[in-house]
């Protein structure tokens, strides 16, 4: 453990969102192959959610897998799939034994029957932990959860005049859980990449030229000294501006 972060409690980001970005440069930079990279970065996942346990952070979500990596090489896909089992079988019990609720976001249906099985009896088995809740997205895109959020609604017969934003957010994947307050996005790429857009709309970003396997609890805990700064304002103006 490094120094303690002096942040005032109402200053913390209750809810922190991470998209892990750069396991390929990390590996390239180091002549070694891409899943190389990813397993590097699953080494440092591990970190970031002991520090985010250790921060005080109730809420982190990360982005492992997009609904548009299923166009990366076949050997790349297969090799995520199994870092993702390899999480679980290794990683749940510790997790569990720490408190950490595990949850998932996206859409499983498209995993093999052994993935999807694995993710929900460590969704189950986690459920009344409270001490950091951890969402997984998987096979998850910001608009093909707008698109499943609307067929749903649909399909309960929802009228036009009951749609609004509430009713939205509770039919997306991330039902009952606050807007992250804050977004970091390692390997310096200046896009949401169809990560959480429509709870992200006033969200914070930190992003940081940093690859994402070297992205330590130093720089996490600088990320969120920098989001205690900000002055967040959700579209209105500061206090001091009131007559
Ligand atoms: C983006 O880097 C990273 C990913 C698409 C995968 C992230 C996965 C992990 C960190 C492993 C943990 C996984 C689970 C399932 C819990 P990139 O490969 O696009 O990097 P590049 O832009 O440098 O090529």
């Amino acid at each position: 453990m490094g120094e303690p972060v002096q942040i005032p409690p109402e200053k913390m980001p209750q809810h922190v969102a991470m998209i892990m970005d750069g396991n390929g440069r990390w590996a390239l930079s180091r002549g070694k192959p891409r899943l190389a990279g990813h397993r590097a970065g699953t080494e440092n996942l591990r970190r970031v959610i002991r520090a985010s346990v250790e921060f005080g952070v109730k809420y982190l979500t990360i982005y492992a897998f997009s609904t548009e990596n299923w166009g990366r090489p076949p050997a790349e896909v297969k090799g995520l799939m199994h870092i993702f089992e390899n999480v679980i079988d290794k990683e749940l019990d510790e997790l569990h034994e720490e408190g950490v609720q595990l949850r998932h976001i996206g859409r499983l249906e498209k995993l093999t029957k052994k993935l999807r099985k694995k993710v929900l009896d460590a969704v189950e088995l986690t459920k009344d932990n409270n001490r950091l809740i951890l969402n997984i997205a998987f096979n998850y895109g910001g608009r093909d959860e707008i698109v499943y959020a609307i067929q749903k609604m649909l399909k309960d017969g929802i009228s036009t005049e009951e749609v609004n934003i509430e009713l939205i957010s509770q039919y997306l994947f991330t039902a009952g859980t606050p807007d992250p307050d804050l977004v970091i996005r390692t390997s310096g790429e200046l896009r949401t990449s169809n990560f959480l857009i429509w709870q992200s709309a006033y969200s914070e970003w930190y992003v940081t030229p940093t690859f994402w396997p070297d992205f330590d609890r130093e720089e996490y805990a600088k990320a969120l000294a920098i989001y205690a700064q900000r002055d967040r304002r959700f579209g209105g103006v500061s206090e001091e501006y009131y007559e």
